[in-house]
């Protein structure tokens, strides 16, 4: 009894020291990410997918959780929420911009950067992706030159697939179009494949190899947008 008593003391020591050293390296990135920040950047975080278990809406709300723990200024939204008709040039003619495209061009405007995961279609960017940055891109007031809101915008990108290779093709036509409308992409990216497996039923990361990928992305993500934005 007496063996078993100390087995479970030593195992509570242990379980305490690992969660202490968590906590404080927790603390010394938080500290040091805040140090960088003399001016906070506003980072948005949103999935190219609306489905309910989509795994890159997971991927991006880790992403959101690892900024928010740094320090950083966050906000995540769901595209459920934006409904946008497909662009239709004939109907923005009548009608302007959906009062939708209009909500998410003053979110996009009032950040600095992006954090997109994106799904592969077809070895490119969802279509639902693709007409929401193709709405948001539009012009609603006078004199405003299209693509305003993309202008300096910083934007990391991310991708999850059940597939081998993660999605990451699927980022190939995306950097390409956001680098034609005046995005600032970074180079550090993190697609992550047989992504089913990887996310435990509360959408976390449970690949620690995939975690720690991901938190080296968020934090270069936050540093190059921090010394972009004090450098504009
Ligand atoms: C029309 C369509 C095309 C797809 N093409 C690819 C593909 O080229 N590569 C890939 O890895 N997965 C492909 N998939 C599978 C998606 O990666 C998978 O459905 C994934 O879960 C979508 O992302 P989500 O979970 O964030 O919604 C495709 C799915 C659909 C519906």
């Amino acid at each position: 009894m007496k063996t078993i008593n100390l087995m479970f003391l030593l195992l509570v020591i242990t379980f305490s020291n690992i969660t202490l050293a968590a906590e404080k390296l927790k603390t010394n990135n938080t500290k040091n990410m805040a140090s960088h920040m003399h001016n906070k950047p506003k980072l948005l975080f949103l999935a190219g997918s609306a489905r309910k278990d989509s795994v890159n809406k997971m991927l991006a709300h880790n992403a959101f959780e690892i900024a928010k723990a740094a320090g950083a200024d966050v906000t995540f939204i769901n595209l459920k929420d934006y409904p946008l008709p497909i662009y239709d040039g004939d109907l923005e003619s009548k009608q302007g911009l959906p009062k939708k495209a209009i909500a998410l061009k003053k979110i996009f405007a009032d950040h600095d950067a992006i954090f997109i995961a994106s799904p592969e279609y077809n070895s490119s960017i969802s279509p639902l992706l693709k007409n929401t940055l193709d709405w948001v891109s539009r012009s609603n007031e006078e004199n405003e030159p299209a693509n305003r809101v993309y202008n300096n915008k910083v934007v990391a990108l991310g991708s999850a697939s059940p597939g081998g290779l993660g999605g990451g093709r699927g980022l190939v036509p995306l950097q390409m179009m956001l680098s034609n409308i005046g995005v600032i992409i970074l180079p550090k990216k993190i697609s992550i494949s047989k992504a089913y497996d990887k996310f435990n039923k509360e959408g976390l990361l449970i690949n620690v190899e995939n975690y720690q990928e991901l938190t080296a992305v968020v934090m270069d993500f936050i540093r190059i947008t921090t010394a972009i934005k004090n450098s504009l």
